[in-house]
């Protein structure tokens, strides 16, 4: 298999290589990523030296480049990680937001259907469905809930979701969809609740919860996210969409109360602050087909999961200060930037 992910400096996708490295080692792993803000190449120096491994410093909404990656390399399918994803900043610059996340994927469609790739997995969230009542536990998202994204974020993914379902239809590509929920654990890059709290509960800076902190989320640890992924590249069926959560409900201020005792700090660092505008109250998936058809189980509870990103957290400062500080933006260039040539697995040409 040789398997081209996009997106894959980022949280998910970084972690969607290394699961791929443990347990399909003989697959090649082509990893093209634009290295925008949330783009780390740090992330993946564990790889960089394995020779299934090749990266390309591209924009998934650059046709010319896609396209000579896609001859050059020739892939077998598709995963599309690549995205803006962060909804605060969406609600600032919608624009950005629809040019990566649904010409983005329009380009990588339209590049597959030329160059032959039939196989495409488009990663997307629960957060195209909206949001859910506080006052209605008993519902969850399926497959078949209505798509009623609130955030520009969540427009953009639902648009993608629905351009993915017209090519599998009008050109007959073999397009798969996931939607999972909020993931949490190693290297996320820390604008997200979890590693910003963390960041700041460290440096005994204030915690600034927005609104009441009522709202909900159901979270997921990312390499369950990553495993259910790999399930439905593997024997998913054609045109199918897979909700992907492990039942792991939380209300925002009940979870930092919960990271502030892991690092044994005082929950009078917490702040309230604005609401973020059009707030989505509560996410909650039911990822019954999943389970049902391709016997995905989450295998990380929430307790543990949040113990690890914890650790992880506490044992790797340097990744997240050097980000918080703004030096990881010069990393690519002092690497890679004064070399003659780009190196065998680093192609900065592109
Ligand atoms: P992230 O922001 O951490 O990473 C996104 C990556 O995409 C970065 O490495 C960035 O450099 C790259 N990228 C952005 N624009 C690009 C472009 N035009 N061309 C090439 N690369 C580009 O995001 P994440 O949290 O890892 O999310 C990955 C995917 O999973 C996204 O599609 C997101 O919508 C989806 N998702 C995320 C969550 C979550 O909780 N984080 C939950 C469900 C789904
Ligand atoms: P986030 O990690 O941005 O994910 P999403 O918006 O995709 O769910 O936020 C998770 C929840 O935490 C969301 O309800 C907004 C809230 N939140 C805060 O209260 N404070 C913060 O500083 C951030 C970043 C998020």
């Amino acid at each position: 298999m040789r398997l081209l992910i996009t997106g894959g400096a980022g949280f998910i996708g970084s972690n969607f290589i290394f699961h791929l490295r443990a347990v399909r080692p003989d697959w090649t792993l082509l990893c093209v990523d634009k290295l925008t803000y949330a783009g780390n190449l740090a992330t993946l120096d564990s790889v960089r030296d394995d020779p299934h491994f090749r990266f390309f410093r591209a924009d998934i909404t650059d046709e010319t480049a896609m396209r000579g990656i896609f001859e050059t390399e020739r892939p077998d399918a598709v995963v599309n990680f690549a995205a803006e994803s962060h909804v605060d900043r969406s609600i600032e610059d919608p624009g950005i937001f629809l040019r990566t996340n649904v010409l983005g994927v329009q380009t990588l469609l339209d590049v597959c259907r030329s160059c032959g790739v039939s196989r495409f997995h488009q990663v997307s969230t629960d957060e195209v469905y909206g949001d859910l009542p506080l006052d209605r536990p008993d519902l969850r998202f399926t497959e078949e809930s209505p798509l009623r994204p609130s955030s520009p974020y969540a427009a953009s993914k639902a648009a993608a979701d629905l351009l993915c379902g017209a090519y599998r239809r009008t050109y007959g590509l073999h397009v798969t969809l996931s939607r999972c929920s909020n993931n949490y654990g190693p290297f996320q890059f820390p604008e997200k609740l979890i590693p910003l709290m963390l960041a700041n509960a460290l440096a005994d800076q204030p915690l600034p919860v927005y609104g009441t902190g009522e709202n909900v989320r159901d979270w997921l640890y990312v390499d369950d996210h990553c495993a259910a992924i790999r399930l439905i590249l593997e024997k998913g069926e054609a045109g199918a969409v897979y909700n992907i959560g492990g039942h792991g409900e939380l209300s925002n201020l009940a979870l930092v109360r919960r990271l502030l005792a892991l690092v044994g700090k005082s929950e009078s660092l917490i702040t309230h602050v604005g609401d973020r505008k059009g707030h989505d109250l509560r996410y909650a998936i039911d990822p019954v087909l999943l389970e049902k058809t391709l016997g995905w189980r989450p295998a990380v509870s929430l307790d543990e999961g949040l113990a690890k990103t914890v650790a992880w957290y506490l044992e790797h400062r340097l990744w997240w200060e050097t980000i918080r500080s703004g030096a990881y933006l010069s990393y690519y260039e002092r690497m890679y930037g004064n070399r003659p040539a780009p190196d065998r697995h680093f192609d900065g040409g592109l």
